[in-house]
């Protein structure tokens, strides 16, 4: 077997102190601090997220890094680099790679075909399952879709076609031909993978004269548009990206998981749900995976995880 190119993300695992349930309230400034940065470049960090000094994130699984030696800077997560945070979404758009093998004979790869393992076991974070699609490009691709840490899911898609004219048209949908899209992935997951099919895709392209390289990547449901262009890509990276950022735009899911409290049907805040700490606010649950997430009261806006936060 030849030696496999991997991007693992999130390699650095953030140890998330265990708490009990039903822990007392955390100290009320705690992350509150006027001196804690709730910007890193362009991008807001609002409480529960914060920066840096571990003080200022809820718990240091909310807690990213600033690198200033970009410009404007930018916020990172381990090391994935964040979009946008929505707290009354509960969701966090991160860049991530594209997987990709290029030919360069029927049977030959210019490089190892690369693979990806994204490992959020132990933070807030879950791949959300309808505001992602998986998708595939190329002619003679299989890709696959794996998860869970036992390796129990295992999906994909697969796209073909004879010649580039028989492939979809730009904006076409992708129905296999071109490009192919698996339009939902599947809850509660905090470990995907995605690869080739080693019987197939790594090994050998028919149609690599005309569609070169297979890609594959996990993206924002609705950003990618199929083009005829990308099935003549050559490139083995900086494909389907943004200027000057490495990857595509994927949604997490996060949420005040179990550990620090339950959200009641009534949906009180207060001791069992300790991270909605401002008044004129509530919990609920989280939509994928265990855990709550804070939101204002009907007529009330801001940040409900900040004391005060829910303003009229
Ligand atoms: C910031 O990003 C640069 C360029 O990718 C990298 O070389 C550097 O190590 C990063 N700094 C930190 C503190 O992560
Ligand atoms: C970031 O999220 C906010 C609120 O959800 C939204 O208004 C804004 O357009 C988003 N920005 C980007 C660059 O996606
Ligand atoms: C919070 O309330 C707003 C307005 O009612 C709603 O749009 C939003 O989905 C809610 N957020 C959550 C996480 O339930
Ligand atoms: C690749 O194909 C060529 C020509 O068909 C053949 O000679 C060669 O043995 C193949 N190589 C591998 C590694 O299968
Ligand atoms: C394909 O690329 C590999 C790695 O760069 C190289 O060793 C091989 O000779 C190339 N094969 C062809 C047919 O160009
Ligand atoms: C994911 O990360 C967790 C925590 O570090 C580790 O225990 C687990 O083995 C990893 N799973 C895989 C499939 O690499
Ligand atoms: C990309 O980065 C270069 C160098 O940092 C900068 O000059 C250029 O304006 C950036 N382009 C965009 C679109 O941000
Ligand atoms: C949240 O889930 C728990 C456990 O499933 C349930 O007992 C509780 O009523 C739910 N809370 C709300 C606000 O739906
Ligand atoms: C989510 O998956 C974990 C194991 O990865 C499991 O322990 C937990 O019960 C699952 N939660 C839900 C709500 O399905």
């Amino acid at each position: 077997m030849p030696m496999q190119q991997v991007v693992v993300l999130l390699w650095l695992v953030l140890v998330v102190a265990p708490a009990a349930i039903a822990v007392a309230a955390p100290p009320a400034q705690k992350g509150q601090m006027l001196f804690c940065p709730r910007m890193c470049g362009n991008v807001r960090i609002p409480y529960p997220f914060g920066i840096g000094d571990k003080k200022c994130a809820w718990s240091p699984g909310f807690a990213l890094s600033c690198n200033r030696s970009f410009s404007p800077p930018r916020p990172y997560y381990s090391n994935m680099e964040v979009m946008n945070i929505s707290l009354e979404r509960g969701e966090m758009l991160v860049y991530s790679p594209v997987v990709y093998a290029c030919f360069n004979s029927s049977n030959t790869t210019e490089s190892e075909p690369l693979y990806l393992q994204l490992n959020m076991t132990g933070t807030p974070f879950l791949v959300a399952p309808e505001r992602n699609e998986l998708t595939a490009t190329g002619c003679d691709t299989m890709a696959l879709l794996g998860g869970r840490d036992d390796g129990s899911l295992l999906t994909g898609c697969i796209t073909t076609c004879a010649s580039l004219k028989e492939a979809a048209h730009d904006d076409e949908p992708c129905t296999g031909q071109g490009c192919c899209q698996m339009s939902s992935i599947p809850h509660n997951l905090s470990i995907i993978t995605m690869s080739w099919d080693k019987g197939r895709t790594t090994t050998s392209n028919v149609a690599w004269t005309y569609s070169p390289c297979n890609y594959a990547f996990v993206s924002q449901r609705g950003w990618y548009k199929f083009s005829r262009q990308d099935l003549r890509r050559r490139a083995a990276s900086k494909s389907f990206e943004f200027t000057n950022h490495t990857g595509v735009p994927t949604v997490l899911d996060w949420a005040i998981r179990t550990t620090n409290g339950i959200c009641l049907s009534s949906g009180a805040r207060g001791a069992l749900a300790p991270a909605c700490v401002s008044t004129n606010s509530y919990c609920v649950n989280a939509t994928n995976g265990d855990g709550y997430l804070c939101n204002c009261s009907k007529g009330y806006t801001g940040n409900p995880y900040h004391n005060s936060g829910c303003t009229s």
